[in-house]
């Protein structure tokens, strides 16, 4: 039986560290184990030009304890309006990695997303030329789309054509949670890959709803039927490396959550790396976690490999705070419901 393993140090590619008083709160724990993120432009006032996410990347290193070499990669908030000559200067100076499509709607923050997405086609076009990749949030928002079938939905209408029009566009299908996602991520090896979330791993649509609603379940896209998240789990264990870990932590100060209408979102940085080790322990898949959490994302944004290393050590059952406290107010950390023999230890 294993009980130590030691891997390169992970990057999270797909991350919200928020601002103010959340941003102090979270961004220490995920520099704590993480190397990089790419950090989510989705702010109650969006990182839509290369400037906000220079003042943005500032305010997160202002948040890091001092010392970190934590390193926040940014990206930008695509509107119907994005300039491409200002996402050409972002990505050239290396410091903004990629651009996110929010459908208007669909998610968190996402009222400035895009309408019509014909609309993108010249920004789109600007960023295949340059290389530089663009990330979906992959649901369609259509009131008449159940919002189970809201993925896959998205990658027949809005996904495949865009990339029928421009096959060179590099494309991260961000949190996918289904099997059509996890299907349509392999199809084109190289230009088109996939994060997946710590908790799409772990729970299904029953833990959410069966037995009680669970609020700090709630997330988008939202957990889906068991048989995708076992195709979730086989993919993530595949070591393809066109799937890599984006953890989409989203913390919300749970009086936000709690709520007659939550918000969606779940605060996994403080435990994802833990509750990875015991699912890919679980699934016989040891061998596979640093290609999914440490190595196949940098692959793919073409970026150097960490140097650095983490030990995680298998023992007896490991207990995780309940909350995470912050100026706002308390924020609920994870809860994966079965016992995390794994920790990291240095
Ligand atoms: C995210 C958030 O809260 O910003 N919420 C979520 O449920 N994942 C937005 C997102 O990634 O969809
Ligand atoms: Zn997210």
């Amino acid at each position: 039986m294993t009980t130590s393993l030691t891997i390169t140090q992970p990057d999270d590619w797909h991350l919200h560290l928020r601002d103010g008083a959340l941003l102090a709160a979270v961004a220490p724990e995920s520099a704590r184990e993480f190397a990089r993120a790419l950090i989510m432009p989705n702010l109650s006032t969006p990182v839509i030009t290369y400037k906000q996410a220079m003042e943005y990347k500032e305010r997160i290193k202002s948040a890091l304890p001092h010392g970190s070499d934590f390193e926040p990669l940014m990206t930008l908030y695509l509107t119907e309006k994005t300039d491409p000559n200002d996402i050409k200067r972002a990505y050239a100076s290396g410091l903004v990695l990629s651009a996110k499509l929010y459908p208007a709607g669909a998610t968190t923050n996402s009222l400035l997303g895009v309408q019509n997405f014909e609309k993108l086609q010249p920004v789109l076009e600007c960023m295949a030329d340059i290389g530089m990749p663009m990330c979906v949030h992959g649901e369609v928002a259509n009131h008449d789309v159940d919002i189970f079938d809201r993925e896959s939905v998205f990658i027949d209408k809005i996904l495949d054509p865009i990339r029928q029009r421009l096959p060179s566009l590099k494309v991260v299908m961000e949190h996918i949670t289904t099997t059509e996602g996890a299907n349509y991520a392999k199809s084109d090896p190289g230009k088109l890959a996939a994060t997946i979330t710590t908790h799409h791993l772990m729970i299904n649509r029953n833990n959410m709803l069966a037995g009680g609603i669970r609020p700090h379940y709630y997330c988008l896209p939202v957990p889906k039927r068991e048989k995708h998240r076992l195709s979730l789990l086989e993919a993530a264990t595949s070591g393809n490396p066109c799937y890599f870990l984006g953890t989409d932590s989203a913390p919300h100060v749970d009086k936000t959550k709690e709520s007659s209408c939550g918000c969606a979102g779940i605060y996994t940085a403080t435990n994802s790396i833990p509750c990875l080790a015991e699912v890919f322990d679980r699934a016989n898949a040891l061998n596979k976690l640093e290609g999914f959490t440490s190595i196949f994302g940098s692959n793919f944004y073409g970026l150097p490999t960490n140097k650095g290393k983490i030990t995680l050590t298998k023992g007896l059952p490991v207990t995780f705070p309940h909350q995470i406290k912050t100026d706002d107010g308390p924020v609920t950390i994870f809860d994966p419901n079965i016992d995390i023999h794994w920790q990291v230890t240095s």
